[in-house]
Parts: structure tokens; C-alpha cells; sequence
């Protein structure tokens, strides 16, 4: 049977590239990282992040995973852009299995790991009966589950996977993906009643993680990040109503969210941020 361990496919990770990005301060902060980047989930935002951190951070090698075993058309065309710097591997943020692999695959690295972003997350599924529940009277325990398994677990068990090797590492960050419908102090429209609840449990299980980490590992900085509305497949049955400019590109709002983030000091963890540096409340 492969496990993650087989599909890790890492090449040669030496990189000596130049700087592509303009010279803004995110920028300047990602140029100065060194050693190793892991983004989970190739979706919009996750290949967005990779595109951004390959522009910008010349000496990160990165990681990116998907849930299949082999990368799907658009990470394999991300992964041809930079071979040297690029490697894919399978991590379904539900399997133990593949978390535990995920966590030997980073004790064999040979670099700080020195940033890990998760950009999974999950608001719909295939099927229209699991749409965001609009009435109390669509929720569903299935629905419940799906998304605190994705969105509330996922983030808290991946940390626990990639702690030791943060720990080797030193000064890093561990981002991810919420959302500002999580927040409780700005639900004013109420629905969407598990994926709500789901960012809003991510949210404290990290808040936790950040609690404790600034006392065993001082150097992390740890932070959950909202992107703004952004067109990816997500968002794409709720966007009729957003204005085109409020409408962010993936790769806007990754190099947002990316400047908000590396310009954050491990005195900083524990904070909940939007892509315009503002903090979101609990
Ligand atoms: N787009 C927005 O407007 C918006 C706004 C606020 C917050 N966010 C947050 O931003 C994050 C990224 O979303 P996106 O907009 O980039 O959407 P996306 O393109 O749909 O990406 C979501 C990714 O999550 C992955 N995923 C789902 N379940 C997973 C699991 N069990 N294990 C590992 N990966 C899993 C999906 O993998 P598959 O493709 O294999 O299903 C997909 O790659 C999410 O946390 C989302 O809640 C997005």
C-alpha cells in the first residue's frame, strides 16, 4: 500500500533564485525567509500562497498537498514552474494516517521548517443538500460533522503533526485559513450555522495551541487569517451578490494575507487577522 511517505516526492531542494515581487514590505519579509514551507490544500488560495512564496521567498523550499494521489492539472502546472523548489505530497487533514506520515516526512527534512499555512476548509459540499443551512431547520449532524472535521479539527490536529519539527526550526509561523463569518462578535446575519461554528472552534482550539507553544516553543508565532472574499470554488455559489471589487483574486489576497502575517512576531501569536491587517473580533 503507498502511504504519504512514498508520494512525498521531494527533488533536489537546492534554489538560488532572485527575487520576482515588487519591493513591498511583505515582500522584503518573505525574502528573508529560509528553509522549508508547507501549504496544505491546492485549492485556490493554497496554489495562490505558492505562487506568491515562489515570487517572493527565493531561498523557501515549499511543499504543497493535495488530496490526491497524483496533483491534479492545476498544482501539476504550479509544480512545473519551479521543480527545484517544489514538492507535492497527499494530505487528507481527516486520515490520522496521513497526518502521522506527514509528521515523519518533516523529521527526515534537512531545513527549518519555517512556515506552515493551512488553506483547507470546506462551507459546501457536492450534493445541494449540503449547502450552508440558511434556518436552523437545515441543520444536519452530518453536516455538523463534515465541517468540524475539515475546518475546526483539521487545523488543530495538523498542528499537533508538524510541532515537533516547529520546534527544531526555531523562530516560524503557523497560519490558517478561518473565516470572518467565525467570528462571534461580528455574527450579524446568523445561517450558515456549521460553518460558522466550525471557524469559530478552529479558532479557539488555535488560540489554545498559540497559548501553550509560547511557552514551550517562543520562537512561533501563530495566527488565523481571513481572506476576504475571494473567487475560488468555495465562494463561487455566494458571489452574485459581491461587487466586483470587493470580489479578491487568489493571488491578491494571498499576497495580502502574506505580508499580514510575516510582518506578525511570535509576541503577536494567537491573533485573529483579515488580508488588510485588521484584527477580527472572537
Ligand atoms: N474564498 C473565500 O471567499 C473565503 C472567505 C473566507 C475564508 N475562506 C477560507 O479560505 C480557505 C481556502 O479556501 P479557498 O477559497 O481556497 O477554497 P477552495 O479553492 O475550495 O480550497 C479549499 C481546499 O480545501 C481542501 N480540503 C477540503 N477538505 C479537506 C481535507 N479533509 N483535508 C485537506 N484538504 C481539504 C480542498 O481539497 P479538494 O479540492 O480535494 O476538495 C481544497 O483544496 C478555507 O479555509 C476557507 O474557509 C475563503
Amino acid at each position: 500500500m503507498l502511504t504519504i511517505m512514498d508520494l512525498y516526492c521531494h527533488k533536489s531542494l537546492a534554489m538560488v533564485r532572485s527575487p520576482q515581487g515588487e519591493n513591498t514590505a511583505e515582500s522584503r519579509a518573505a525574502t528573508t525567509l529560509q528553509g522549508h514551507g508547507l501549504v496544505v490544500a491546492d485549492g485556490a488560495l493554497g496554489r495562490a500562497m505558492v505562487r506568491v512564496l515562489l515570487a517572493q521567498a527565493p531561498a523557501l523550499t515549499i511543499t504543497i498537498t493535495g488530496r490526491t494521489p497524483d496533483p491534479r492539472p492545476d498544482t501539476r502546472r504550479l509544480l512545473q514552474q519551479d521543480p527545484d523548489r517544489l514538492a507535492y505530497g497527499v494530505l487528507d487533514l481527516c486520515s490520522d494516517e496521513q497526518l502521522a506520515a506527514l509528521g515523519a516526512h518533516l523529521d527526515r527534512l534537512n531545513r527549518p521548517l519555517r512556515l506552515v499555512l493551512n488553506a483547507s476548509g470546506r462551507l459546501h459540499g457536492p450534493a445541494p443538500h449540503q449547502a450552508p443551512e440558511k434556518r436552523l431547520a437545515a441543520l444536519r449532524r452530518s453536516a455538523l460533522y463534515q465541517s468540524f472535521a475539515v475546518n475546526a479539527w483539521g487545523p488543530a490536529l495538523l498542528a499537533q503533526a508538524v510541532a515537533p519539527a516547529l520546534k527544531r526550526s526555531g523562530r516560524a509561523w503557523f497560519a490558517s485559513l478561518s473565516a470572518r463569518v467565525g467570528s462571534i462578535g461580528d455574527n450579524r446575519l446568523g445561517g450558515w450555522y456549521s460553518y460558522r461554528a466550525a471557524k469559530a472552534a478552529q479558532n479557539q482550539l488555535l488560540k489554545t495551541v498559540a497559548l501553550e507553544w509560547r511557552r514551550t516553543m517562543p520562537g512561533v508565532c501563530v495566527a488565523c487569517l481571513h481572506p476576504g472574499t475571494t473567487d475560488s470554488p468555495l465562494s463561487k455559489p455566494f458571489q452574485g451578490r459581491v461587487p466586483p471589487r470587493k470580489l479578491f483574486t487568489p493571488d491578491f489576497s494571498a499576497a495580502a494575507l502574506l505580508g499580514v502575517l510575516l510582518a506578525l512576531t511570535p509576541q503577536d501569536s494567537g491573533g485573529f487577522w483579515a488580508w488588510d491587517g485588521q484584527p477580527v473580533p472572537w
